[in-house]
């Protein structure tokens, strides 16, 4: 075991700050790295204020942190796919049981027995696992991925989970050519739902309720926006769409956006919103709708992501921000003033 300095929050209501934690000293299957970049995705504030009490309440003290980016320090002797020096990435996962049906088809995240980056209990030390707002890790090599060598390594980091939510969905309905897909809330996840069906070949309109993106939308590939406060503007794309993608983080009209869909269209929700949103049963009755919902994706899947933006070119518009900025960014993220996604230089904690 060793300790290292990390960022955590000491209880729903108080700043995250400077603490210490420890890790264990990698196993023969354990891959160990410098974290280099962390994004900040929105779940971690959900999960540092205890937003989700209902489903998975908030161990404290809390280190948040699932877009991480590192350079791999150590090696067990049992590790094949990785040795020291290789840039390596860590998502939403860091462990499962590896036999269960879920698992066998490749759905980790959906194994009785996932555990999460952070918050979910540590088998090995006992406690809970703690996040990417540190300065390392150490993660079981099946739930390491490799970073394609093109991509700036700010950039990269939100793809861990902005990036594989967004592309999971996106793949499962089969969007490509010739399909109108709509993404609501162009944040983190939704602004790499843009690049992301636009690579596809989709035709992408977003649903904004900040006039002041517009500009921003198109630079990322959106074909049209709409402002959602307008009526009119939601009017004209009544029964149009094929798929749409709902991003949002916040309470907010669903209905509004189900009408949107034609004939046996589906609604994703990949926004977990503290709150249970309310469903029109003639929104979805009328014209064969489905309303779904969708969680990050798999290991096998993410490492296909990952080689997909490689290929395309694709990361995360970011902010690079110094982790001493951390309450400030979450802060920024709750009045959607985020362009597009915080990415955190963990140089920033070293030298703390
Ligand atoms: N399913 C999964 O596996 C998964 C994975 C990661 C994250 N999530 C969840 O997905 C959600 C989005 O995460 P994120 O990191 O992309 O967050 P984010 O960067 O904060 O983006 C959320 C966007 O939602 C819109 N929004 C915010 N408040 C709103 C309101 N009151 N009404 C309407 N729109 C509002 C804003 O877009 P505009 O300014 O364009 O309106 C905002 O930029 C969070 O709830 C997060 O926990 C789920
Ligand atoms: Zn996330
Ligand atoms: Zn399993």
């Amino acid at each position: 075991m060793y300790k290292i300095k990390a960022y955590s929050a000491a209880s729903a209501t108080s700043p995250l700050g400077r603490t210490t934690i420890t890790r264990r000293d990698p196993t023969e299957h354990d891959v160990q790295m410098e974290i280099l970049y962390c994004g900040i995705c929105h779940s971690d504030l959900h999960q540092a204020r205890n937003e989700w009490s209902g489903f998975m309440p908030t161990v404290y003290p809390c280190v948040p942190g699932h877009e991480i980016i590192g350079r791999v320090s150590k090696v067990g002797s049992a590790v094949s796919k990785f040795k020291a020096g290789d840039l390596a990435a860590v998502g939403c996962m860091v462990d499962s049981d590896g036999t269960c049906p879920e698992c066998r088809a490749g759905f980790e995240q959906f194994c009785p027995s996932v555990i999460f980056t952070y918050n979910l209990p540590d088998k090995h030390l006992g406690g809970v696992t703690y996040g990417g707002y540190a300065e390392s890790i150490v993660v079981d090599q099946r739930f390491v991925l490799r970073v394609p060598a093109n991509l700036s390594l700010a950039g990269a980091a939100p793809l861990l989970c902005a990036g594989i939510t967004t592309y999971s969905p996106l793949r499962y309905h089969k969007v490509g050519k010739g399909k109108k897909v709509g993404v609501v809330g162009l944040g983190g996840l939704g602004h790499m739902a843009v690049k992301i069906a636009h690579a596809l070949g989709a035709h992408v309109v977003v649903f904004t309720t900040s006039p002041k993106k517009k500009e921003d939308a198109l630079r990322l590939r959106a074909d049209e926006i709409v402002i959602s406060r307008n009526a009119d503007e939601m009017q004209k794309h009544a029964g149009s769409f094929d798929f749409i993608l709902d991003a949002v983080s916040a309470d907010h009209d669903i209905n509004a956006y189900i009408n949107l869909l034609r004939r046996d269209g589906n609604l994703t929700l990949v926004g977990a919103p503290e709150k249970p949103l309310p469903v029109s049963a003639f929104a979805l009755i009328m014209g064969r709708r489905s309303l779904s919902g969708s969680a990050i994706g798999g290991i096998a899947e993410t490492q296909e992501m990952l080689d997909f933006c490689g290929q395309h070119n694709i990361t995360a518009d970011v902010e690079v921000i110094p982790i001493q900025k951390i309450n400030e960014a979450y802060e920024r993220m709750l009045k959607s003033d985020v362009k597009y996604r915080f990415s955190i230089d963990m140089a920033s904690l070293k030298t703390e």
